[in-house]
C-alpha cells in the first residue's frame, strides 16, 4: 500500500503573514491518512517547520548539487538540511525551460538529496508538441533514465515522481484522469526496468498540472496516481485542505 501525497508547491507566491495564517489554518485540518506536504520559497522554510504541526511536512522547490562554494544567489543542499524540511522539488518544467537545468544536473542534484536523506519529489513531463507527435513515453523513459543514471535506491518509499504535462501546468486544462492514468502507469514501468518490480510499486507517482477540487476524486481513483503536485489550487488554506481530505 503506498500513502497518498497532496503536495502544494507554492512557486513564487505568499508572504510571510500568509504563511502564518496557512500554518494555523492547516493545522487540525488536514488528515493523516494522506502525507500533505507544503512546498514555500527558501526564506519561509525555516519558520514553517518551526510552526507547522507534525503531519504537515515542508519541501523546498529546488537546491544546489555542491554543498558550498561561489554560486552567487544558490541555496544549498546542507542549507536546507539546516532548515529541517523533509522534501525538495527537483526538475520542476520551469526550472528545466527558464533556469535551463539538464537531465545531467537534476541526476547529480537527486544524487545529492538522497546522500542527505532529502526526498526528491522529482518532476518529469512532456510539452504540447511532444504529446501531438506521439513522443510522450519516449520523453517520460529518456527523462527517467537519464535523472536516475546511477542512482542507488535504497528506500523507495523516500522517491517521488510527479508527471506534469506542461501544457497542463497553470492552464487550468489538466490532463483527463486516464491520460493522467497511462503516463503514471508507463513512468512505473520504466522503473521496473531500471529497479525491479518490488521497487517500482514502492516509489509514488503524483499526477501535477491544473489538479483542483473538481478533478482530484478523479484521478486518485487511478490505480498508478498516489496524489497530486498542486500549484495554483494548493494557495488557500481552505483549498489546501480540500485537496488533503479529497486525495485519500
Ligand atoms: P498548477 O501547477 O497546479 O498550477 O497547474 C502545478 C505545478 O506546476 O506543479
Amino acid at each position: 500500500m503506498r500513502k497518498p501525497i497532496l503536495a502544494g508547491n507554492w512557486k513564487m507566491n505568499k508572504t510571510r503573514d500568509e504563511i502564518i495564517h496557512f500554518s494555523l489554518f492547516v493545522t487540525n485540518r488536514i488528515p493523516d491518512s494522506v502525507e500533505c506536504i507544503v512546498c514555500a520559497p527558501y526564506i519561509y522554510l525555516r519558520d514553517l517547520v518551526k510552526r507547522s504541526p507534525d503531519h504537515l511536512h515542508v519541501g523546498a522547490q529546488n537546491m544546489h548539487e555542491k554543498d558550498f562554494g561561489a554560486y552567487t544567489g544558490e541555496i544549498s543542499p546542507l542549507m536546507l538540511k539546516d532548515t529541517g524540511v523533509e522534501y525538495v522539488i527537483l526538475g520542476h518544467s520551469e526550472r528545466r525551460e527558464y533556469f535551463n537545468e539538464t537531465d545531467e544536473k537534476i541526476n547529480l542534484k537527486i544524487k545529492k538529496a538522497l546522500e542527505l536523506d532529502l526526498k526528491p519529489i522529482l518532476c518529469v513531463g512532456e510539452k504540447l508538441d511532444v504529446r501531438e507527435a506521439g513522443k510522450t513515453n519516449e520523453l517520460l523513459e529518456s527523462q527517467i533514465t537519464k535523472d536516475f543514471e546511477g542512482v542507488v535506491i535504497d528506500d523507495p518509499k523516500n522517491i517521488i515522481i510527479a508527471y506534469e504535462p506542461i501544457w497542463a501546468i497553470g492552464t487550468g486544462k489538466s490532463a483527463d484522469a486516464d491520460t493522467a492514468e497511462a503516463a503514471c502507469g508507463f513512468i512505473r514501468k520504466v522503473l521496473e526496468k531500471i529497479y525491479s518490480k518490488d521497487i517500482s510499486e514502492q516509489i509514488r507517482i503524483l499526477y501535477g498540472g491544473s489538479v483542483s477540487l473538481s478533478n482530484i476524486e478523479e484521478l486518485m481513483k487511478k490505480p498508478d496516481i498516489d496524489g497530486g503536485l498542486v500549484g495554483g489550487a494548493s494557495l488557500e488554506p481552505e483549498s489546501f485542505v480540500q485537496l488533503c481530505q479529497k486525495a485519500i
